[in-house]
């Protein structure tokens, strides 16, 4: 049993809720987390928000009100959708939390008395955007800093710096040597190309409190608080429970590192999370083997062409809110769409049309289909019990065969990150067995008594498949699939091993529960 360490991004709080991509970034780490404790490894899932600096600063500002009131409200409105989605995530990780600001202050400290932190007068052009000072590398062609960049200002001052410049090398050359440091590979390239242009820069690590008091202030210069990313980036070691007090109830670090994934999307790749964060764990005392690997995705587009977000209608709008798409079509719903329709590491174009287009031929047609043949028909023909199989043909023996090669393609899939790709081996399966009731047809079988050996042979195989499908899909599906289990009557389903997964699971004269309806088909059309 391998000890495994799934962590998100914290989140910042210019909007003060959460879109549709942190949504799938969030469910991405969910479905992989229940997918590997279905595989018996001890997941560990830590997800947070991210709630210094001068965005949150400026926006409490803007409303009135005290920092830490504005991020008490916002925060709530991260834990309500995360709830609603039925994220089940094991750690919360709150950069206001005293444990990650001592946790934060003793690294500082420590750097600072190793001679890694230095003080000096800077000036240059300064993003309040993106939070950090520019160079020259960040001018476009004519010379500007682009739109990207948000409003630049020109500062001079004082600030400490970290020496980043120290680390380069070892990184470049950990990049180099390590290929499964960046998932997927492809994206490599955009970090070694970084780490040529960042080479002789150090990273400011602080910010004058004359400007930013929201922060955790330095614990060898009172005058000064920590830059929001060195800060936030911490939160996966600190709420890990690296160098935690004895009488922290935080998880043992040694459990939980080296053997973990830091989920992020491909915009904080570079330079945040592939050259500050390594640098900071190696300055730390962190080895090559303790380096967290990263698994970097791609965007939920939100313009899809068919609609630019100006033209849109209030009701456009609230289905581009997570929490409202809850409420309309259900947590299954949005899990299912937002990790089918997108291949991980690559974008997509959200498409609320699309989600319900998928949602009903997929889930409520193909699946709800195969479940309420095989569950009905069971109750009305079998009276509600599976029987002995006393038939075989071809057909039921490739069903058979099937199975097993749908288990490991979606094991395959699922270990690769490729949720989609795992989605689409269960979808064709079930198609498959779908094809195969209308070719066996058992509500004719069931009216010829000489036929009662076929038809306990389809029906029992329908409830095998509806079992292991129920298994497969509950890391991505949970509620639909806990619905279909309990009509299964089969609480042994619920905390199976994936290895043990096979067909037979369940077993003769077993008796079935009353059989529902699973999925009700979804519109956009109100009520
Ligand atoms: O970057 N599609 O926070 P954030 C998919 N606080 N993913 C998206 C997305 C989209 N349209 N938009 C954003 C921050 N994301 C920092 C992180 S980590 C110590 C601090 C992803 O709210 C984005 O790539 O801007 C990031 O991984 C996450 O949502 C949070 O973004
Ligand atoms: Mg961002």
């Amino acid at each position: 049993m391998s000890d495994t360490f799934y962590t998100t991004t914290a989140i910042d709080y210019t909007n003060g809720k959460p879109h549709i991509g942190h949504a799938y970034e969030k469910i991405l780490a969910d479905v992989i987390t229940r997918y590997r404790k279905l595989s018996g490894d001890n997941a560990y899932f830590l997800t947070g928000v991210d709630q210094h600096g001068q965005k949150v600063q400026q926006t409490a500002e803007k409303e009135g009100i005290h920092p830490a009131t504005y991020v008490r409200k916002t925060t709530k409105n991260f834990t309500n959708a995360w709830n609603k989605l039925q994220l089940n995530y094991d750690g919360w990780a709150e950069t206001t939390d005293e444990r990650h600001k001592k946790c934060v202050t003793d690294i500082l400290q420590k750097l600072h008395d190793q001679g890694q932190i230095y003080k000096k007068q800077y000036k240059g052009f300064y993003s309040i955007k993106q939070e950090q000072f520019l160079t020259d590398k960040e001018r476009d062609e004519e010379g500007n800093f682009g739109p990207e960049w948000g409003d630049v200002e020109e500062r001079d001052e004082e600030n400490y710096y970290f020496k980043l410049s120290d680390h380069v090398q070892w990184l470049r050359n950990f990049i180099e040597t390590n290929n499964d440091f960046i998932i997927p590979k492809f994206r490599k390239a955009d970090v070694l190309n970084a780490i040529e242009r960042s080479e002789d820069t150090d990273l400011c690590i602080s910010r004058p409190k004359e400007r930013l008091r929201w922060g955790i202030e330095l614990p060898f210069d009172p005058d000064f608080v920590t830059f929001v990313w060195f800060d936030a980036l911490i939160n996966y070691i600190s709420f890990a429970g690296y160098n935690k007090s004895p009488d922290s109830d935080l998880p043992d670090f040694d459990k939980l590192w080296p053997a973990n994934l830091h989920i992020i999307g491909k915009d904080i790749l570079v330079p945040s999370h592939s050259i500050y964060w390594p640098c900071m764990l190696h300055a730390i005392g962190f080895t090559d083997q303790q380096m967290p690997k990263l698994l970097v995705h791609g965007f939920w587009n939100l313009n899809s062409g068919k609609v630019s977000k100006s033209e849109m209608t209030p009701q456009q709008a609230a289905l581009m809110d997570p929490v409202n798409l809850v409420d309309k079509f259900g947590a299954d719903a949005i899990r299912y769409y937002l990790v089918r329709d997108i291949h991980t590491g690559k974008d997509s174009n959200f498409d609320p049309e699309r989600l319900i287009m998928l949602f009903n031929t997929e889930l409520a047609n193909n699946l709800g289909n195969l479940c309420n043949r095989g569950l009905s028909m069971t109750k009305r023909f079998l009276n509600g019990t599976t029987a002995k199989s006393e038939y075989d043909d071809q057909l039921s023996k490739d069903l058979r065969q099937q199975s097993i090669t749908t288990i490991a393609t979606y094991k395959d899939a699922m270990d690769r990150y490729a949720i989609s790709e795992a989605l689409e081996a269960v979808i064709k399966y079930i198609t498959l067995c779908n094809q195969y009731t209308d070719k066996q047809a058992p509500w004719s079988l069931a009216k010829d008594d000489s036929k009662t050996p076929e038809l306990t042979t389809v029906l029992g195989h329908l409830t095998q498949v509806v079992a292991i499908v129920s298994v497969l899909l509950k890391p991505i599906i949970p509620s639909a699939c806990e619905r279909i289990q309990n009509q299964l009557n089969a609480p042994f389903l619920e905390d199976i091993n994936i290895n043990n997964l096979k067909w037979g699971i369940i077993p003769t004269d077993h008796p079935l529960a009353k059989p529902k309806p699973v999925f009700p088909r979804i519109s956009l059309e109100e009520e």
